[in-house]
């Protein structure tokens, strides 16, 4: 059944106004979730996301022996049962995010073997840093039936030196928790720098690992040898999402008669803050809120320049919900996009609202703003990108219907009752066959 969204706009209209709430980051909680494997008893999780990534990573691992018990927000998982070192479901092809599984499942059981991740929309999404790093840290590689299969020599990892060609968000994670048993002192170079990872540090820091430098580009990790995490009767609560916060504060810049993001970390969003300010939206700060207010008269004053970069940098996952922000600003903008090569494939469903987006090349366009947008049909191509066209759909006129509800659903939890709750006029909507439309509710039309 195919869920979508259905929103009325507001043509341009500052009419939201009140408190939105952020959940726990996506991309911390699958790591965290990942994480668990390193440990010899149970891990509580506190501000779990209700989306589906979580659900499909919690899944994978039952599918491996693991117990996992759920109430609301709060999560434990125990992996003491753990019986497999296969990452072979079909959830591991289709979940990107399946493959920071494979470092803790290697250092624990001195095997792993995944499928190749899919690539999706945004590009490609290699995996050749993670099989070097494999090897390097004394694990032999083989590809069979386009399964990798990696051993590690006489069943444990050794510590080694690793120099990431490019920054790897999930590379720097998976060799982080998969250093932490090691036999031996791994240092991790060119290493990403995003909030999520000295979370993450932090959590492992604190049942038994030894990593310093985390946040920083050098990452060193004394391995333990073999002997697994205890948890002990901590609880870890999952970091605000900040990609969530930064693309609900655009919201807020294109449609808000007054938006506060709540329980959010401003520091996280500097780079944000900092372009919608130039551009001549003001956003106040508070310790864990954000408030914003849009400007008065229909247009964004400043158009601005935008590259996106890894942390502190412009984050590539706002860059949807940001060019949707510049086809309102007045004057030309052009967007950067140095990180995926497909991750701009979606403006030409901008462009059929009423947007002038030129593509220069698979990383480049050009948006020419303000242009009023109109109401459209259109297919979430993935969920930054469905996001975004939720974003263009309440600023536009007239009802737009966005499709692949499941794809928003994956990092954005409840998004249309939170969204309501400020005001959008929007309703999840199920096609359950050419003819019958209805809301979730059961309403006859939706
Ligand atoms: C993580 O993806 C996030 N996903 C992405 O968020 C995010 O966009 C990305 O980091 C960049 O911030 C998760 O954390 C689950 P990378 P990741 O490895 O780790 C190249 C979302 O919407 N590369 O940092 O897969 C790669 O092609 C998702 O929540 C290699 O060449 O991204 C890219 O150009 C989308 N070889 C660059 O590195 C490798 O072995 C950075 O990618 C690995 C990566």
């Amino acid at each position: 059944m195919n869920e979508f969204f259905r929103i009325v706009g507001s043509g341009g209209a500052r009419t939201l106004k009140g408190e939105i709430r952020i959940a726990g980051a996506k991309n911390a909680a699958l790591k965290v979730l990942a994480a668990s494997i390193l440990f010899r008893d149970p891990l509580r999780l506190t501000n779990m996301p209700d989306i589906e990534d979580v659900d499909r990573i919690s899944d994978l691992l039952v599918s491996m022996g693991a117990s996992i018990d759920r109430k609301g927000s709060v999560l434990t998982v125990d992996t003491r049962s753990l019986h497999t070192h296969e990452l072979t479901s079909d959830i591991a092809k289709r979940l990107r995010a399946s493959i920071v599984l494979s470092g803790p499942v290697l250092a624990r059981t001195g095997r792993v073997s995944f499928p190749h991740p899919g690539g999706c929309v945004i590009g490609e999404r290699p995996i050749d840093l993670f099989l070097e790093g494999f090897t390097k840290m004394g694990a032999t590689v083989t590809l069979r039936d386009k399964t990798y299969d990696v051993v590690a020599a006489d069943g444990k990892l050794r510590g080694a030196e690793i120099f990431f060609r490019t920054p790897t968000v999930t590379g720097t994670e998976t060799f982080m928790m998969a250093a932490t048993l090691a036999k031996g002192t791994t240092i991790l170079k060119n290493a990403a720098m995003e909030p999520e990872i000295p979370w993450l540090a932090e959590i492992l820091n604190a049942c038994g690992a030894q990593i310093s430098g985390a946040g920083t580009s050098t990452i060193t990790i004394k391995g333990t040898g073999g002997k697994r995490l205890t948890a002990k009767d901590h609880s870890f609560s999952i970091l605000p999402d900040r990609i969530e916060a930064g693309s609900f504060l655009i919201l807020g810049a294109l449609a808000a008669k007054e938006l506060t993001i709540t329980n959010c970390i401003p520091e996280h969003l500097e780079s944000l803050i900092e372009m919608l300010e130039f551009a001549g939206v003001p956003v106040t700060k508070g310790k864990r809120s954000l408030t914003v207010r849009a400007p008065a008269q229909k247009v964004v004053p400043r158009s601005i320049p935008v590259k996106t970069h890894e942390y502190p940098g412009f984050p590539t996952d706002l860059q949807a919900p940001m060019i949707v922000f510049l086809t309102q600003s007045k004057g030309e903008s052009t967007v950067f996009e140095t990180i995926f090569e497909g991750r701009l494939n979606f403006t030409e469903g901008l462009n059929r609202m009423g947007a002038a987006i030129t593509m220069m090349d698979p990383h480049r366009v050009l948006v020419k703003g303000p242009t009023p947008l109109r109401g459209k049909r259109l297919e979430s191509p993935d969920l930054r990108a469905g996001l975004a066209f939720i974003l263009a759909a309440v600023v536009a006129d007239g009802v737009s219907e966005i499709f692949n509800a499941y794809y928003v659903d994956r990092g954005y939890e409840h998004v249309e009752e939170r969204l309501r709750s400020i005001g959008v006029k929007i309703e999840r909507c199920a096609v359950s066959s050419a003819t019958d439309v209805h809301t979730r509710s059961g309403d006859p039309v939706c």
